[in-house]
């Protein structure tokens, strides 16, 4: 057995335990951006089997989760991104500096529709036929990436709660396929 190959097999195992400790190493604000993100997935992820019907729905929860996103989003986003951040452990695209306003403006929209689904917390869900719900998700067809629509808060909070739900997580889809390169 070769010293030198055992010896780097015990230093990627441990590189391997540090970034699923620490997204990949990441230190400083970069850090702090994938944190505040991922706080925000796990909202989402705790909402999913709720919209779907699945658990039992709680209006309180969706409040909390709609607060937590909508604390994270806007200019707090856009307060970790920096300019000259990318690079290293991050997946930010460079990109994001290229196109500052378009970037703002989908981390302002997100600060709109979790506010949005907070207010249509109690309107509660609404069963919806797979056609009427790809209608109301605006996308037009399977695999091509929504768009963001313009619908105001007003109508928003008028919708069933799940309709509002595929808005947000299709604001973090749309921001992550412009801005965020493949894992
Ligand atoms: C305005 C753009 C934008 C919006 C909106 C956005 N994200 Fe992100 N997200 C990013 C970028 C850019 C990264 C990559 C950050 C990096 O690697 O530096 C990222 C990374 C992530 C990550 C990975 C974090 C890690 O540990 O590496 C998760 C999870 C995530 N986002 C979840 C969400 C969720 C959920 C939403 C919606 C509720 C959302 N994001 C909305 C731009 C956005």
């Amino acid at each position: 057995m070769n010293f030198k190959k055992m010896t780097i097999c015990t230093v990627s195992a441990s590189a391997i335990a540090a970034s699923a400790l620490a997204h990949g190493g990441a230190t400083g604000i970069v850090k702090e951006r994938m944190d505040a993100m991922s706080i925000m997935g796990d909202g989402i992820k705790q909402l999913v089997p709720m919209m779907q019907g699945k658990t039992e729905y709680s209006a309180a929860t969706v409040k909390a989760v709609a607060a937590e996103i909508e604390k994270h989003a806007g200019e707090t986003l856009v307060a970790l991104f920096p300019e000259g951040s990318g690079g290293g452990s991050s997946v930010a695209k460079s990109e994001i500096w290229q196109n500052w306003s378009e970037f703002s403006e989908m981390a302002a929209r997100l600060a709109t529709v979790s506010k949005g689904m907070g207010l249509a917390a109690d309107n509660g869900l609404m069963a919806m036929p797979k056609k009427n719900a790809a209608m109301m998700g605006g996308s037009s067809a399977m695999g091509t990436a929504p768009m963001m629509d313009s619908l105001s808060l007003e109508e928003l909070a008028e919708m069933p709660v799940n309709a509002v739900f595929t808005k947000v997580s299709q604001t973090c889809s749309v921001c992550h396929s412009k801005f965020r390169t493949k894992k």
